[in-house]
């Protein structure tokens, strides 16, 4: 009965700009994917971590990844991504070792999420949920708009209540049974969701928000990555 990690880090990063892949731009001198694979690693419960790299760049992540120190406790293996980040998640199910029973999926562009926040996840899967997802409350109100050309203004449709509202991190934790049941489901149904738990949602299994991290935020343009780096200066400090 082991917990997997599988990082899915094969996305080009087209938000962040031109540049290497996201997950290979450098956070501190180090590259995003080996802050993202530590941050699983530190977390005693995980015993193997499942990076999904770049199809192009699979054979340069196993290189990166053995020169960076990692807990001897931890097994790594490298897979090739897909063309959706889905596809990617899939890839990294398929290369689980056997004994693998429950799983955390967690985005490359989340290098520095803590590990109590891992923990956390891991927790209350073992405690019997069968999909958990960190989360914040909002700061800014959200309005759902009727989606127009680019440029024009665009029509509100609703207000949700504010306070019910979470936005969602990673990482996601699953007993694996249920995911591979989500993923299998949507192999026949065609249409995609937005992040792991929502495929969860769709086969009507109860997900479980727990609190989420200020510093598990995703990298996604080129300001995030300023307070990324800001953020690892305050913790060598
Ligand atoms: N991802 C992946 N395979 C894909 C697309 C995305 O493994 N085909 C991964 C990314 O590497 C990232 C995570 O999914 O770690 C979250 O996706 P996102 O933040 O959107 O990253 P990118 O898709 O790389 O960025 P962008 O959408 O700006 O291109
Ligand atoms: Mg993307």
């Amino acid at each position: 009965r082991r917990t997997a990690a599988v990082i899915p880090a094969a996305g080009r990063g087209v938000r962040l700009g031109p540049g290497a892949p996201k997950a290979l731009r450098a956070l501190g001198g180090t590259p995003m994917l080996v802050h993202a694979v530590r941050a699983m690693a530190r977390s005693r419960a995980v015993s193997v971590v499942v990076v999904v790299a770049p199809a192009a760049e699979a054979a340069e992540v196993r290189l990166l990844l053995g020169e960076h120190a990692l807990p001897e406790r931890t097994e790594v293996l490298v897979v090739p991504g897909g063309e959706t980040r889905q596809e990617s998640v899939r890839a990294g199910l398929d290369a689980l070792p056997q004994d693998v029973t429950s799983v955390l999926i967690h985005d490359a562009a989340r290098p520095l999420v803590p590990v109590d926040t891992v923990d956390a996840v891991v927790e209350a899967v073992r405690d019997g949920a069968r999909a958990v997802v960190p989360a914040l409350p909002l700061a800014d109100t959200v309005k759902e708009v009727e989606p127009g050309r680019p440029g024009e203004p665009e029509p509100v449709v609703a207000t949700p209540e504010r306070a019910r509202l979470r936005a969602v991190q990673t990482p996601q934790g699953f007993d694996l049974a249920t995911l591979l049941e989500a993923h299998a489901a949507i192999a026949v149904d065609g249409e995609g969701a937005t992040d792991d738990a929502g495929m969860v949602e769709r086969l009507g299994v109860p997900v479980v928000v727990i609190p989420g991290h200020e510093e598990a935020f995703k990298v996604t343009r080129p300001l995030d990555l300023v307070l990324a780096e800001a953020v690892l200066a305050r913790r060598r400090a």
